[in-house]
């Protein structure tokens, strides 16, 4: 899988998109993540401004076509892509399903929002997928991006170490996942529950299913209202 990402803050992506398994996955060719700055697409060579002021003279800057025009064109003549992202608070909502769909993916555009918003041509024209991480407003699209490809990543076979675990996910079977507990069994009085110490693989599984149901009953009823 490949992932390009278009924004015009590089340096809040590298950090998190380079560091532990996202850094393994990419160091051993699971996946290729190219951030690219917008800013090297402005037609306005000294300042490379990338965004101007809305028509009918409302507050805030818009990002202005041509840059992501050229950014998306430039990309998409270089091969084809399954979905051209763009990562706004109103679009549909990321989940699990939608990480599991987007993991299948061959090739992946991703353009970070900012400022007010992008001219809506872009929108109607070159998106073909808008989505968001949540009912909250950040302050560019970054961070989502980021969640999104962390999200994205860890479900290509490879990535994982134990690729079983990603199947036993919460979400994946719209049950929270069970407690885990390590060393020492008795931590300050704080004890590890017996049956997990028992040895008896049926019944541990059997306690760790009725647990995450337990959970999911109490923290996130809705999971289960599917
Ligand atoms: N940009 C700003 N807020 C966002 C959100 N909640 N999801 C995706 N992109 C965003």
């Amino acid at each position: 899988m490949r992932i390009d990402i278009i924004t015009v803050l590089p340096e809040i992506l590298e950090s998190p998109l380079n560091n532990s398994i996202l850094k393994r996955a990419q160091d051993r060719h699971l996946v290729e993540i190219c951030i690219h700055n917008l800013r090297d697409y402005s037609s306005d060579k000294k300042h490379r401004h990338v965004d101007d002021y809305p028509f009918g003279g409302s507050a805030g800057m818009v990002m202005q076509c041509e840059p992501i025009d050229r950014a998306i064109t430039h990309l998409k003549n270089q091969r084809s892509y399954d979905e051209v992202i763009f990562t706004t608070p109103d679009g549909e909502r990321f989940s699990q399903p939608l990480a599991n769909e987007l993991s299948l993916c061959e090739n992946l555009i991703i353009l970070c929002g900012h400022y007010k918003g992008i001219d809506h041509r872009i929108r109607e024209h070159l998106i073909t997928r808008e989505i968001s991480i949540g009912d909250y407003v950040l302050t560019g699209g970054e961070l989502a991006a980021v969640v999104m490809a962390d999200a994205i990543i860890r479900l290509l076979p490879g990535v994982i170490s134990d690729e079983q675990s990603a199947l036993f996910d919460s979400f994946q079977d719209h049950l929270l996942a069970p407690p885990v507990y390590t060393r020492p069994a008795d931590y300050k009085g704080w004890k590890v529950p017996e049956i997990l110490l028992s040895g008896h693989e049926a019944k541990i599984r059997e306690w760790e299913l009725q647990q995450s149901i337990e959970r999911t009953k109490r923290l996130r009823p809705d999971l289960l209202e599917d």
